[in-house]
């Protein structure tokens, strides 16, 4: 039995990127495996949050992963900030850690770059700068073996590899060294108005992305507009047509049908018969997924309990781990 572990941040609605690159994965390795997943509201904190919107989004983070299939007696689901040896994990890794290793970190550069443009005052904190440790403790923490994540997020994973290693090397075998795992078809959604970069919830239009709570006529309107090409066919070829190879697969995770069958099913017909047919199989998707989320969302004191009952279980083996990091490290008298 494999130990997976993942993790996801409550900044507000989740999009099908998130869903397909995450919460399906997880749902998937649930059986048979030993589950982590908590939605860390530490590493949301590393840009501003309003605290009103940050517990509305954590709630609504985990209505979605129950409403997705998680069983909580089979996962340990919870909250970051309330199993307090992420962060102290977290401190000791920083200790280890290099300047030049998280400088290289591909998402911090990009979200550096972004925050410096957006204002002239520099408003890049240490804490954007410094997640990829926290991430590592995270992972570290709990013995993980796999660690299921998008593709944006390998490199963090690699860092976590680096950092157990670079710690058993110094004080003596403690952590297990995990490995990352990409999700195949679907690893990376491309946005709709850009198909060259991914889907993201800070994207700057919300016509970049179909949110897991978008209605049927803004599903209809985003997915009209999502950007193609002017070839006209519905083929696969997401380096030099991205634009409708992403929209194919989107159709392929929605409708469990291969790309090559919908390549296949779309032969001789265009972009408006295709795109009609995505917005209306997505829509058929949403909904029930849209009702159960409301649902729990409608009894927040049953979902704080659930993560409460997770977090106990998850502070037991945290606590455990830290008393065998104390003790190596030396400040265990
Ligand atoms: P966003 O860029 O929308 O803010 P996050 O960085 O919070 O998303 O990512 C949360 C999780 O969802 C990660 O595991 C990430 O790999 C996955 N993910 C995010 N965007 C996509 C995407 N476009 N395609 C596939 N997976 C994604
Ligand atoms: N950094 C990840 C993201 O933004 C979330 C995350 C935090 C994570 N800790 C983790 C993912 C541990 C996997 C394992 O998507």
């Amino acid at each position: 039995m494999k130990r997976i572990l993942t993790a996801l941040q409550p900044s507000g609605f989740l999009h099908i990127g998130n869903y397909f690159g995450a919460i399906e994965q997880i749902v998937d390795l649930q059986k048979g495996n030993e589950n982590f997943l908590f939605i860390v509201d530490y590493h949301a904190i590393t840009v501003p949050q309003d605290p009103k919107d940050l517990r509305q989004n954590i709630l609504f983070a985990a209505a979605t992963y129950l409403a997705a299939g998680i069983d909580p007696k089979q996962t340990v689901m919870f909250q970051q900030s309330r199993v307090q040896e992420h962060t102290e994990l977290g401190w000791i890794l920083n200790c280890i850690a290099h300047m030049g290793e998280l400088e290289r970190m591909t998402q911090y550069k990009e979200k550096a770059s972004k925050a410096s443009r957006a204002s002239k005052a520099s408003t890049v904190t240490v804490g954007l700068f410094d997640y990829p440790v926290l991430m590592a403790a995270d992972i570290l923490l709990y013995d993980t073996n796999v660690v299921p994540v998008g593709e944006d997020q390998k490199q963090h994973v690699e860092l976590a590899r680096d950092l157990a290693q670079r710690f058993n090397n110094r004080f003596g075998e403690t952590f297990i060294v995990p490995d990352v795992q990409l999700r195949k078809a679907g690893a990376r959604i491309m946005g709709l108005d850009d198909p060259t970069k991914k889907m993201s919830k800070s994207a700057t239009s919300p016509k970049n992305y179909i949110s897991l709570m978008d209605d049927e006529a803004t599903v209809i309107k985003k997915i009209k507009s999502a950007v193609t090409d002017s070839e006209g066919t519905v083929e696969y070829n997401p380096k030099t047509r991205p634009g409708i190879s992403n929209l194919m697969e989107i159709m392929s995770l929605v409708t469990k049908v291969s790309v090559e069958e919908i390549q296949i099913d779309y032969q001789g017909k265009g972009y408006g018969d295709f795109k009609e047919d995505l917005a209306e199989a997505l829509n058929v998707w949403l909904k029930p997924l849209q009702a159960e989320i409301q649902g729990y969302l409608a009894n927040p004191d049953g979902l704080t309990q659930i993560l409460e009952d997770g977090a106990i279980r998850a502070r037991s083996i945290a606590s455990e781990k830290m008393s065998i990091v104390r003790e190596k490290i030396g400040v265990a008298l």
